[in-house]
């Protein structure tokens, strides 16, 4: 997130929340993964066991705190300051390709919004070329080639202090869509997967 979009008061988005939870949340875990990557270096592999060792609870917490901040990253850069910002045409082709249209996209990212316990991603799959919405529970879920371009993050800690409801909050953030990221996104993935093919 620059500088003008943590100052931003976007309505419910008040700078506050923003700035509370950019700077505590990603910066605690970037601390954390130096502390386990120091650990790792030292960890004992002698001692490898798939029941518990050090080495496997390291690399546990080293997932959850990787994708903390990768996704973290890309949910601040997904807010936009204006409201109601657009889709590139691609990004609504595709949209229709492989939601039926871009409302229906929205509904089901909605409602997995709202069961989700953490994130809900729409995520462009390197394997096959799909658009899929996703959601994980914690940090440390996952489909393996599969490239976040719209990420939003539902735990409680993102909402509680300045919305009433989970509904309130993901209304407000669709209206807060940076879609020239998203679709700057899907422009650098589609370039990799005509490479891939
Ligand atoms: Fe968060």
């Amino acid at each position: 997130m620059d500088k003008d979009n943590r100052q931003a008061n976007h309505c419910g988005f008040s700078r506050e929340l923003l700035i509370e939870h950019y700077t505590h949340y990603p910066e605690m875990q970037q601390n954390k993964i130096k502390e386990i990557e120091a650990r790792l270096i030292k960890a004992d592999v002698a001692m490898a066991d798939p029941n518990f060792c050090p080495l496997r609870s390291l690399k546990i917490e080293h997932t959850h705190a990787l994708n903390s901040v990768k996704l973290h990253k890309k949910f601040f850069e997904n807010i936009s300051q204006q409201l109601d910002t657009q889709p590139s045409l691609e990004m609504l082709h595709m949209l229709e390709r492989d939601f039926g249209s871009a409302q229906e996209w929205e509904k089901q990212f909605f409602a997995l919004a709202m069961c989700s316990r953490g994130w809900v991603v729409l995520g462009f799959d390197l394997e096959d070329g799909i658009l899929r919405n996703f959601f994980s529970d914690s940090n440390s879920e996952g489909v393996w080639s599969v490239i976040p371009l719209l990420v939003l993050d539902v735990f409680e800690h993102a909402y509680f202090t300045a919305f009433s409801s989970r509904n309130d909050y993901i209304r407000e953030f669709l209206r807060h869509v940076k879609w020239s990221e998203v679709s700057r996104r899907l422009n650098v993935v589609m370039e990799m997967y005509k490479k891939m093919k």
